[in-house]
């Protein structure tokens, strides 16, 4: 744990020191929950939305785009239920004086007694090597089915009493399980209460006319109410999906975590309009295009696992989340959710107008059902910052070591980096040529600062996968050298190939085939 703690401190320190994150408004001591995107966190933002929007848009003609506003008509928030149910258990410890959300006490105390199990599992792996069995193991080990069944037990306990929103059994099972304050220690746990997470304000000019509206809490709802001018301006047919990516916020009141819980953050959410009855089928294969959307960038299969919901939101049938592994553990990354037809029935019911479309083969009017993927911009920039961060030793017998980013080359902000070996003999000039060539095809960075081993190191801090260096022999034969990030090997290679080598290794076919 403690070198969990520490591994993610040196992920936020990284990003600050290196221009990727920034605490909002930091001049005056920041503002909670709230970060900035500095020059290298933008680009690398950027290239996760382009990746997803690509992946999405691009690559299915099924699914269009929309890029709905923030502001929305408050009816909506009544409709999609964010009004009266968008709420999270809070509980408060009377001693430390610090407020818990109540499920996230109880799934965390869950997940300790998994751990207990993934230990005594890597545990009889490494006794009983090639000849062990998991399944088996998990099916017949006595310690193994004891707490299976004691996290089955509170899992099922918890589940009711959300369902039957019966806080004073939420209260009465932190108790049972003897939960204490993870700051402090105490036990002393007040009543739990709901607290919606909606950010009101007010829209008109005057106090009298106004109307209370709310910043969206997620995207989807903007694609919902526009269902209809989509499928009519479109050539769309059920099925077909609608994309967007935008902001969304939430008054989170446990906001922890650097980037992974915010009260201002980005969702790229994508809404899948189904015939009634095949969403099952729509809802698995959008697990799996999901799943490989993730493999795809290769930071590796075991970072990921999937997590059926303990608790569904009021508008699902089926729900899974795509859990990634933090440095703090596992958590939920994206949302896939069957939505049902709950949130377009609803906009009907409250706007009065039709939201349905004519299905052929039942020659009648359907209302669609929704199978929708969501997934926080941001707590991807985070998966792919503190996978990528790598602590390593170059030069065992000189001491010497790197802290590089191994960024998925198509994600990296800048792809190629153009340094002068010195600053004279018209070196200079020369790498200004090659990189004023260069960025007609990629986003590349031009450095003459500090000796060659310096500016080598800064560029792997910040993810480029390749640096191409000018010497005194490119003036006579028009070669470079390139040097690749993450073997640290350099080759010479003449100047016209330079593009050709970046652009294979970064290009987004790479990732979307
Ligand atoms: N439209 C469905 C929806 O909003 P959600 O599970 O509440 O579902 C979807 O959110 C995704 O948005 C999450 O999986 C997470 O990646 C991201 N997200 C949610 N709350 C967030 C927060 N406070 N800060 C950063 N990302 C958040």
């Amino acid at each position: 744990m403690a070198q969990q703690d520490d591994s993610f401190k040196k992920v936020i320190a990284h990003s600050k020191e290196y221009g990727f994150i920034f605490p909002s408004s930091e001049i005056y001591d920041g503002l909670s929950a709230t970060y900035d995107y500095g020059p290298f966190g933008s680009e690398l933002k950027n290239n996760i939305k382009q990746y997803w929007w690509k992946a999405m848009v691009q690559m299915h003609e099924n699914i269009v785009g929309l890029d709905a506003a923030i502001f929305m008509h408050p009816k909506t928030w009544k409709a999609s239920g964010h009004v009266d149910a968008f709420n999270d258990p809070l509980i408060d410890n009377k001693d430390s004086k610090k407020r818990y959300r109540a499920d996230v006490l109880v799934e965390d105390f869950v997940e300790k007694i998994n751990q207990k199990i993934t230990k005594d599992i890597t545990k009889a792996k490494k006794r009983f090597g090639d000849e062990f069995n998991e399944t088996e193991f998990r099916a017949t080990n006595g310690n193994v089915l004891r707490r299976q069944a004691q996290m089955d037990e509170i899992e099922a306990r918890f589940q009711k009493a959300l369902e039957a929103e019966n806080l004073e059994e939420v209260r009465q099972i932190i108790i049972d399980l003897e939960i204490a304050c993870p700051l402090s220690g105490s036990k002393n746990w007040a009543e739990v209460k709901q607290f919606n997470l909606m950010f009101a304000t007010q829209i008109g000019a005057t106090a009298e006319n106004s109307n209370t509206v709310y910043l969206r809490p997620e995207t989807a709802q903007g694609i919902f109410v526009n269902f209809l001018n989509v499928l009519n301006t479109s050539r769309q047919k059920v099925p077909f999906g609608i994309a967007q990516i935008g902001k969304a916020f939430r008054n989170e009141i446990v906001a922890r975590q650097f980037i992974f819980r915010m009260r201002e953050f980005e969702q790229m959410e994508m809404q899948f309009f189904v015939k009634p009855g095949t969403e099952k089928k729509w809802y698995e294969y959008w697990k799996e295009k999901r799943q490989q959307w993730h493999a795809a960038l290769g930071l590796g299969d075991d970072m990921y696992r999937f997590h059926d919901h303990l608790k569904m939101a009021h508008y699902a049938n089926a729900a899974a989340d795509i859990e990634f592994n933090f440095p703090f553990g596992f958590k939920e990354l994206e949302g896939i959710h069957s939505r049902t037809d709950f949130d377009l029935k609803q906009h009907q019911n409250l706007s009065g107008k039709k939201l349905q479309y004519f299905d052929l083969e039942e020659n009648k009017n359907l209302v669609p059902y929704v199978v929708e993927t969501s997934i926080g911009l941001d707590r991807m920039f985070l998966a792919v910052l503190s996978a990528s961060y790598k602590e390593e030793v170059v030069d065992e017998a000189k001491g010497t070591s790197r802290v590089v980013l191994k960024i998925p080359p198509v994600l990296a902000p800048f792809k190629v980096a153009v340094f002068p070996l010195t600053k004279k003999d018209g070196m200079p000039e020369k790498a200004k040529e090659i990189f004023n060539e260069l960025r007609f095809e990629t986003n590349c960075y031009y450095e003459e600062k500090d000796n060659i081993g310096k500016r080598y190191r800064r560029q792997d801090a910040v993810g480029t996968p390749y640096c191409i260096t000018v010497d005194q022999q490119t003036l006579e034969d028009n070669t470079v050298t390139i040097r690749e990030r993450d073997s640290m090997e350099q080759e010479r290679i003449p100047v016209a190939k330079v593009a050709e080598i970046v652009n294979a290794r970064c290009s987004w076919k790479n990732v979307l085939s």
